[in-house]
């Protein structure tokens, strides 16, 4: 893992400290549940202090366990990671529309669509671990989510069985989870070469599936919390190759320093649109490592 990482540019003796250091504690206030000013008031002891790219999600400088807290218990926050409140607020769901969430266990992406939705239209909140399921249900639950259906497929199915439907879709890909380091080890039990490129043969499916699930003018986020550029750059790449009118759009949100995608990776020129992929890194900023694409279905 260390030597792709020099490969991959990095210079170990900053990054590879940051990767595992933990971050700062955050949370993302459910509108479902409370009013933005109620929550913080609530919490005004702890000092939240806003990451700026998004209103509803918040710092705190103590290590006091945000899950413990009777303000989760009550749904009135979700204890998150900054970057995983990224890939939601980039899709940009709207209230009264019908969105996928093509990977959604255990339901932190999922229950911020739905708040962002405010409960109306529709969303699919699909995962194809029967083990992971509960756990999705039970935040869907504490977060008072009403407008969502949960299936229990794999993603690859949706291009068929719902060509075309949704407004907006996001994949928070399974991957090789490299980014999530200084949260626990279990990504190096699964870590391997032969892992990278058994995901990275299933991203690409799910992406495609998640295309084919898309209206003409629709939005979707594909996402991991990995480096890897087979699993980042190498998927989008293929979906373009696939759907050359794929637009990948540029994000620019305030305050967050990221950095664009590779253009190259071991002797593999990538689509050079896979530049307007957001790449987040610990040593830069204050998160876990994470990538995330805006795709565009052009009308
Ligand atoms: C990164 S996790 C998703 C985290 C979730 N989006 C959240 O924010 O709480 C990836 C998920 O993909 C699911 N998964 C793996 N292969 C899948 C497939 N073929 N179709 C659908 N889900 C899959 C895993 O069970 C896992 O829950």
């Amino acid at each position: 893992m260390l030597a792709r990482f020099e490969e991959m540019g990095f210079d170990l003796s900053q990054f590879v400290p940051a990767l595992l250091r933990p971050p700062s504690q955050t949370f993302r206030i459910n509108t479902l549940k409370g009013s933005r000013e109620q929550v913080l008031k609530s919490l005004s002891l702890l000092e939240p202090e806003p990451v700026g790219w998004n209103d509803l999600v918040f710092r705190i400088k103590d290590r006091q366990k945000l899950g413990n807290l009777l303000e989760h218990f009550l749904g009135l926050i979700y204890a998150q990671d900054a970057s995983s409140t990224i890939p939601v607020t980039v899709l940009d769901p709207q209230p009264d529309e019908e969105i996928l969430d093509m990977a959604a266990a255990p339901g932190s992406k999922a229950t911020q669509i739905a708040a962002a939705m405010a409960n109306t239209g529709l969303l699919v909140a699909n995962d194809v671990s029967p083990k992971r399921i509960p756990s999705l249900t039970a935040n869907l639950d504490r977060s008072g989510v009403l407008n969502t259906v949960v299936t229990r497929l794999p993603g690859q199915a949706y291009g068929h069985i719902a060509a075309e439907r949704f407004d907006r879709v996001l994949i928070d890909a399974p991957c090789s989870s490299e980014g999530t380091l200084s949260r626990s080890f279990r990504a190096l039990e699964i870590w391997s070469k032969s892992a990278i490129k058994r995901l990275s043969a299933t991203q690409r499916n799910l992406i495609m599936s998640a295309y084919y699930s898309l209206k003409p003018g629709g939005v979707m986020v594909y996402s991991t919390c990995t480096f890897a550029p087979e699993e980042n750059e190498g998927t989008v790449s293929h979906l373009l190759d696939k759907f050359p009118d794929a637009i990948v759009e540029p994000t620019d949100l305030e305050g967050l320093n990221s950095q664009p995608g590779f253009s190259e990776w071991r002797g593999e020129e990538f689509n050079p649109a896979v530049k307007n992929i957001l790449r987040l890194f610990p040593h830069e900023h204050d998160g876990e490592g994470f990538c995330v694409a805006r795709i565009s279905k052009p009308n």
